[in-house]
């Protein structure tokens, strides 16, 4: 039977500022670095970059952690003539920024590009196009830092790690994976990114580079739009669990594992199914407690179900958009 893990408090996270700068009060950072995230020539329409800002003069400065995330306030005023609000970027960067001071802070944005629904005519994100056209020296109004609950925990190698990102959802691992394995843990870290097509991977040379340089850290893709050596065309990050069933076992079978999932909503569920299907029974129940009368039959399961009656405990994180 599994055990009962209802109370089960989870890890003890570190405590964080929140809110230093609020949307009436935004300090300014500085772009000292804007690149793709990708080697360029992708096949898929995602333009990424890596956006750094110097916020050397504000109060943020060394107040951030690695998983919280920043606000940008755009400049100029929405179609009712308000000033643009705040939109929320996930940090890219370890606690102590890109170089260890703590004044460079890093962030993955995608060019948000679609059409209007009604006459189809094309639609460029706000935020997101007006980040990505910077030019270094240009000036970010920015807010933050804001969340407490996506954190590595304050003891982090008493844990074993499973990350799972699709698309941009990889910037606060990139993070994490850096912060981790500079800090010498000897945990086990699994990172899973699925991404359209190889050419689109998100810093794939650093996460590569990484691997080979640490015995204790396994990166994965997972490549939704190229053929599989079996033939399938279709490879999400929560497949992986299966094709990788030993190590998940071993990174999550036991007391020590942790699952955060970040990226498109809809990843969660597969990831929770392959949990389920890959898992023990009690390991399974670590992370997620299905009302008994859906808890036998994983297929009935659907999004809306997480969290009341698909419930994540504490050892599972989730960061969905
Ligand atoms: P696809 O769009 O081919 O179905 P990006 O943000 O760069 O587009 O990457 C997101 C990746 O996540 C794509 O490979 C996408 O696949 C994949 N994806 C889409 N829906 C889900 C889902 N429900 N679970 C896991 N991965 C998903």
């Amino acid at each position: 039977m599994p055990t009962n893990t209802t109370k089960d408090p989870g890890p003890t996270l570190p405590a964080v500022e929140m809110h230093i700068h609020k949307p009436n009060d935004p300090t300014i950072g500085i772009v000292v670095e804007n690149r793709l995230c990708t080697k360029g020539g992708n096949k898929a329409a995602g333009f990424v970059r890596h956006i750094v800002l110097d916020i050397s003069k504000t109060n943020i400065a060394g107040r951030f952690r690695v998983g919280q995330a920043f606000g940008v306030i755009p400049p100029g005023e929405d179609a009712k003539g308000k000033p643009h609000k705040v939109r929320l970027y996930s940090i890219a960067s370890p606690t102590g920024g890109e170089d260890g001071t703590g004044t460079l802070l890093a962030t993955t944005v995608k060019r948000m590009i679609d059409e209007h629904w009604d006459d189809h005519s094309l639609f460029l994100g706000v935020a997101s196009n007006w980040l990505c056209d910077l030019q270094v020296g240009d000036e970010v109004p920015i807010t933050g830092p804001a969340g407490k609950r996506f954190l590595l925990p304050a003891a982090p190698n008493e844990h074993d790690y499973a990350f799972f990102a699709t698309g941009t959802g990889i910037a606060p691992f990139r993070g994490m994976v850096q912060e981790l394995l500079a800090g010498g843990v000897t945990s086990q870290i699994v990172l899973v990114l699925g991404s359209p097509y190889a050419t689109d991977l998100l810093y794939h040379e650093e996460m590569t580079a990484l691997a080979e340089q640490h015995d204790n850290f396994t990166y994965l893709t997972a490549l939704s739009r190229e053929p599989q050596p079996d033939g399938s065309t279709r490879l999400y990050v929560q497949d992986r669990i299966e094709t990788h069933a030993e190590l998940f076992e071993q990174v999550l079978g036991g007391e020590r594992g942790l699952v955060y999932a970040c990226g498109l909503a809809g990843m969660e569920l597969g990831v929770i199914q392959g949990l389920y299907r890959t898992l023990t029974p009690e390991a399974f129940a670590r992370y997620v407690i299905p009302e008994p009368e859906i808890a036998g039959d994983p297929e009935s399961w659907n999004r809306k179900m997480i969290p009341r009656r698909l419930s994540p405990t504490r050892r599972m994180f989730l960061e969905v958009y």
